[in-house]
C-alpha cells in the first residue's frame, strides 16, 4: 500500500517536473533527426558536445546511423511518408554508403521540405553527398585537394573575415576550422547563401604530388555556405568536420549553432497570416464592391517569423515588404508601412500600401507580394483580380473636363459672331452700298 502511494507520488513529482522545464520542439518544422556517419572516418565520439547539443538546445530526437556496418540501412521514407524532418550527413565512404544514400534520395528529402546538414572533409569521397551538393550549385573540391594558407603561418585555416556574411543566419564570429578544410566553388543562384569566405591568400593544394590544377583561389572559395530552396527547406554544407568536433566546440558553439538553428528553421522562418484588399474609401471588398478603372483601393498584408526560443510566433519588422499590382509588367511597386501588431492576429505584423489608385486600365491584375530576400524563407501571395472599365454613363460630362471648356467657348464664340454677323447683315442701312450701283448704271 505504502509503496503504491509513494510510486504515485513519485510519478505526479515527474509530471510536475517536465512540465516545468521549457517544451523543446522548437524547429518550425518538426524535431525528428537522423545523423549518419562512419567510424572508418571519424570516431562519433569527437562530436558527443555537438550531439548533446542537438538534443539539449535544438530539442532534436537524434537516431544515428553509422555506415561502416554493412548491415545499416538508411530509411529516409517509408513510402511516401517523410520519416525524419532534420537530415545531418558526416563524411562517409564506400559503396554501401553510396547505395544507401543516393544523391536522388537526398534530394528527394529536400525537395519534400527536409532540412540537411552535409559536411566534407578532404581524403574522403563521399560522391554521392558531393553529388547532390553540385546539384544545388555548391562544388566541393575533389578528395585530392585541400586547402592551405601559406601566408598565415599557420596550418590552421581562417576565415577571410570574423563578420557574417548574412546577418539572419548568424552574427560575427571567430570561427576554427582546423587544419583539414575542404573548400568549395559556389554557383551565383540565389538560392545560395555565402556563410564563409576563404582568405584572399589561401588556396585548395592536392595531397599527392601531381600537378592536379588548384580548385580554389584565394577569396573564390568558401568553407561554409547556405541554400534554401523555393519550397524554404534548408541545407547547410559545412566544409570541415574539426569546426564541429569537441576540440573546437566551445569557440564554435555560438555561430554554428546559429547556423544550425538556421538549417532546423528555428529562426528565420517566415509565414504570411492574412492578406486583405479593399476599396479605400468605402472599405467595401472587392466581392462586394468590384474594382473599376481609376478607383482607390488599399492593400494589407501580415507576416509573423517563428521565434524558436520561445517556440511562438511573433511579428516580423522590416522595411522592405513591397507589393506589387501586375499585368504581365508591374505598374505599381510600393514599399509598403508596417503599422505595427495586425489587430486581429497580435502575433503578425500588419503592413500596409495606404490608398492608391487603380491604372486607367482594364482588364486582369495581379495583387502580388513577393518577399524573396536571402536568409529567410520565401514569401509569395497573389491575387487576380479583374478590373472593369467604366460604364456608359460613369464617364464625366463634358463641362466636368475642363480641357474641354476651350473648345465650348470655341463653339460658343463662332455661334455668337454667326448671330452678330446676320443681325449686322439684316439691319444695316441701305446707303452703305449706294454710290457702286450708281457707277454701274452710268456705264
Ligand atoms: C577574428 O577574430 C580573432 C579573435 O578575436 C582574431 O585573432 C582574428 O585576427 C580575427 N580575424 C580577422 C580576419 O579579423
Ligand atoms: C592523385 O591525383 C591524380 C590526378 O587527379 C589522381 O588521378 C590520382 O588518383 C591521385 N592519387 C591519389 C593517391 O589520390
Ligand atoms: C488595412 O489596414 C488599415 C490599418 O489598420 C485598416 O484601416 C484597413 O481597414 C485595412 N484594410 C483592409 C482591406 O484590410
Amino acid at each position: 500500500m505504502l509503496g503504491n502511494h509513494f510510486l504515485h507520488a513519485l510519478l505526479a513529482l515527474c509530471v510536475a517536473l517536465t512540465q516545468l522545464v521549457p517544451c523543446l520542439a522548437r524547429s518550425a518544422t518538426g524535431d525528428r533527426a537522423l545523423l549518419v556517419f562512419d567510424d572508418r572516418v571519424d570516431e562519433i565520439a569527437q562530436y558527443s558536445q555537438l550531439i548533446e547539443s542537438l538534443r539539449e538546445q535544438h530539442g532534436l530526437a537524434v537516431d544515428t546511423v553509422e555506415l561502416s556496418d554493412k548491415a545499416a540501412r538508411v530509411d529516409l521514407f517509408n513510402r511516401d511518408i517523410r520519416l525524419y524532418d532534420h537530415l545531418l550527413v558526416f563524411p562517409v565512404k564506400g559503396k554501401h554508403f553510396a547505395k544507401q544514400l543516393a544523391a536522388k534520395k537526398l534530394l528527394r528529402f529536400t525537395e519534400d521540405g527536409g532540412n540537411v546538414v552535409a559536411v566534407t572533409a578532404p581524403r574522403v569521397a563521399s560522391d554521392s553527398v558531393h553529388q547532390y551538393l553540385n546539384q544545388l550549385g555548391i562544388y566541393p573540391a575533389p578528395r585530392t585537394q585541400h586547402l592551405v594558407d601559406l601566408v598565415s603561418g599557420t596550418d590552421v585555416i581562417a576565415a577571410a573575415s570574423n563578420a557574417s556574411l548574412n546577418a539572419h543566419v548568424y552574427s560575427d564570429a571567430a570561427l576554427v576550422f582546423g587544419d583539414s578544410v575542404s573548400p568549395a566553388l559556389l554557383d551565383n543562384r540565389p538560392q545560395i547563401i555565402p556563410l564563409v569566405q576563404a582568405s584572399k591568400s589561401s588556396f585548395a593544394v592536392s595531397a599527392n604530388k601531381t600537378r592536379e590544377q588548384s580548385w580554389t583561389q584565394g577569396a573564390q572559395g568558401y568553407i561554409a555556405a547556405a541554400f534554401q530552396n523555393n519550397q524554404n527547406a534548408r541545407a547547410l554544407w559545412l566544409g570541415s568536420t574539426q569546426a564541429l568536433s569537441n576540440a573546437n566546440f566551445a569557440q564554435n558553439a555560438q555561430a554554428l549553432g546559429e547556423m544550425l538553428k538556421w538549417t532546423f528553421q528555428e529562426k528565420a522562418v517566415l509565414k504570411v497570416t492574412g492578406v486583405s484588399h479593399a476599396h479605400a474609401d468605402s472599405g467595401l471588398s472587392y466581392d462586394q464592391l468590384p474594382y473599376k478603372v481609376t478607383d482607390d483601393v488599399v492593400y494589407n498584408i501580415s507576416i509573423a517569423q517563428w521565434d524558436g526560443d520561445a517556440a511562438q510566433w511573433a511579428p516580423y519588422v522590416a522595411d522592405d515588404v513591397q507589393f506589387e499590382l501586375r499585368q504581365i509588367d508591374p505598374y505599381y511597386r510600393i514599399t509598403m508601412h508596417a503599422l505595427g501588431a495586425d489587430p486581429r492576429d497580435a502575433t503578425a505584423e500588419l503592413y500596409s500600401t495606404g490608398a492608391f489608385k487603380m491604372p486607367n486600365r482594364h482588364g486582369m491584375f495581379t495583387f502580388a507580394t513577393d518577399y524573396q530576400r536571402q536568409g529567410v524563407s520565401y514569401l509569395s501571395e497573389q491575387d487576380i483580380k479583374a478590373i472593369r472599365h467604366l460604364a456608359n454613363d460613369e464617364y464625366p460630362r463634358s463641362w466636368e473636363i475642363t480641357n474641354a471648356w476651350v473648345y465650348a467657348a470655341a463653339i460658343a464664340s463662332v455661334i455668337a459672331s454667326f448671330v452678330g454677323f446676320v443681325f449686322f447683315f439684316v439691319t444695316a442701312p441701305a446707303s452703305l452700298s449706294d454710290g457702286f450701283t450708281d457707277d454701274k448704271k452710268k456705264n
